[in-house]
């Protein structure tokens, strides 16, 4: 395996996917990764609705907002781009009300474990709720937390250093993603 902050760095947020199917065994190894990730008082309140049909993606791709700082034509992927796999995440609220801290460790299990096949993914809050509550039959004691999009990449993404503490995303001359990320000294303080 290559080095674990390579790798990292590799997982980023990707938007524009090939038209491969993602294997049954990446699948189950999603689910998996969700199902044992930690949880406060191990109460285990989310639970994921898997979308793969061809016709379901499609479907739900067009309620969700795609690269928010990028023109569309440029951060919304095309027909033949577009994900092959979303996952809902959503919070039972009969077992918890607020599980927000534990959905943002299993998205980011999630994701690296995907990401560990070569799949990649983007989190997506920008969503239309309702409507992809209603599209999913989702019942109305459930809070859907998050969209996960997955397929595998058809561009590349690094992080480069941030500029005049512009936070916006960027493409290059490949229509490959460049992310500003804060520099170290930036953000921590040793005492
Ligand atoms: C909570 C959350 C919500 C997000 N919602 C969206 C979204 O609705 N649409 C989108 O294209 N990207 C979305 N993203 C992806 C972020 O834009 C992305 O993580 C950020 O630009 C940094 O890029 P990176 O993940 O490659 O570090 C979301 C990410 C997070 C963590």
């Amino acid at each position: 395996m290559e080095n674990i902050m390579e790798f990292l760095e590799g997982r980023r947020t990707y938007r524009r996917f090939k038209q491969t199917p993602v294997p049954e065994s990446t699948v189950k190894n999603i689910i998996e990764a969700a199902r044992c990730a930690s949880c406060g008082g191990n109460r285990q309140a989310l639970k994921y609705v898997v979308a793969q049909k061809a016709e379901d993606v499609r479907a739900i791709n067009s309620l969700v907002r795609w690269a928010a700082y990028l023109p569309a034509e440029e951060g919304t992927p095309k027909e033949d781009e577009i994900p092959v796999l979303f996952v809902a995440v959503l919070v039972d609220t009969e077992i918890s009300q607020n599980a927000d801290t534990d959905a943002g460790i299993a998205i980011s299990t999630m994701t690296t474990a995907a990401w560990a096949d070569g799949v990649g993914s983007c989190i997506m809050g920008a969503i239309d709720r309702p409507k992809i509550m209603e599209y999913m039959k989702i019942p109305e004691t459930f809070k859907l937390h998050s969209m996960l999009a997955f397929g595998y990449p058809s561009h590349k993404s690094k992080t480069v250093p941030m500029q005049d503490g512009n936070c916006k995303y960027y493409l290059d001359e490949n229509r490959d993603y460049c992310v500003p990320k804060r520099a170290a000294e930036e953000i921590v303080r040793f005492l």
